[in-house]
């Protein structure tokens, strides 16, 4: 039997992420969206794809979640992209409010799945889909770390000029400007970047990952990326349907850890058919710990200002 994933939001990201799921040809795909006829049509013509490309997979598009039920993974995408003139809180409380409700309805059809949160504000979004969900922590988990990883990637195996799939590294906090890509693990097949690039230009490949989500929100004017985001988003889905270990950093909801309680941030992830089957917790530099904690602080903010709207609200 193939793995059931459902995609909320059938938008660039959650479309895009539908089709790579479906190419693999493990999976049975349902894309879900408000807007009728959107996921049924991008359902259909990917569908009409499978011939041409070899695969069995079904995938459908739907509006409402009866056809969900089941699913073994359930991919959240949904929530508005910041529109001139609103506010971080309009925009907090507007995607709060539909995670919110996408989390809800998606969890009563398939209350055994594994959610992968990927709306923004990410890490506050993986709090609104834990709360709603009501299932153990290490069944939610959001996709911005190998986002971030994979843009660090680039950018250096550009600027050494070798492949990207010879460097490793890890970007870890909240998905943002306080992101923290950990230069004592960035390695190219195993040698020390610092050993490779001149500090000024790795600061400088730092400073464009940390960018990386505007650089592309500045060239496509009308969008943000989704190439990117529905390749990470893939991978993580691989390692939870072909419970592979994958060691990747996710966010994911911290009891202590990193001396971070209670709220979710990226970090590395043993991630496997059961969600998140390990949190790792590596030695960080006194300077990676700090902007870890300042990263946390921020989404202890994010928080903070979605519980004062929910009591404006009178939720
Ligand atoms: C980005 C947005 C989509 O980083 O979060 O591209």
């Amino acid at each position: 039997m193939r793995t059931k994933v459902t995609v909320i939001g059938a938008g660039n990201v959650g479309a895009t992420t539908a089709q790579r799921l479906a190419e693999r040809g493990y999976a049975d795909v349902v894309l879900v969206d408000i807007v009728d006829g959107l996921p049924q049509g991008k359902a259909l013509d990917m569908y009409e794809a499978s011939p041409v490309i070899g695969i069995d997979s079904s995938i459908t598009g739907a509006t409402d979640y009866g056809p969900t039920a089941g699913s073994d993974i359930v991919v959240i995408t949904s929530g508005v992209a910041r529109k001139p003139g609103m506010s971080r809180d309009d925009l907090l409380q507007i995607n709060m409010g539909i995670v919110d409700s996408v989390t809800r309805a998606a969890i009563a059809e398939s209350p055994d799945a594994t959610i992968v949160v990927v709306s923004n504000p990410l890490d506050a979004m993986c709090h609104v889909a834990y709360d709603a969900a009501g299932i153990p922590s290490s069944r939610v988990v959001g996709m911005a770390g190998i986002l971030d990883t994979a843009r660090y990637r680039s950018f250096l195996a550009e600027a050494i000029n070798v492949s990207v799939e010879d460097i490793n590294a890890f970007v870890l906090g909240g998905h943002g400007d306080t992101m923290v890509p950990l230069a004592s693990y960035t390695t190219a097949a195993g040698i020390p970047i610092t050993k490779l690039l001149p500090q000024d230009q790795l600061d400088q490949i730092i400073q464009r990952t940390r960018d990386g989500g505007a650089e592309i929100v500045n060239l496509l004017k009308t969008g943000s990326a989704f190439y990117a985001p529905s390749a990470a988003v893939a991978q993580m889905v691989d390692a939870i349907a072909l419970d592979k270990r994958r060691i990747l950093p996710c966010a994911a909801l911290l009891n202590g850890e990193y001396g971070v309680d209670g709220l979710f941030i990226g970090v590395p992830v043993v991630l496997g058919q059961n969600g998140i089957e390990q949190i790792l917790e590596i030695s960080l530099t006194d300077e990676e710990q700090s902007q870890l904690q300042h990263s946390a602080d921020a989404v202890q903010g994010l928080v903070d200002d979605m519980a004062r709207l929910s009591q404006n609200n009178g939720g």
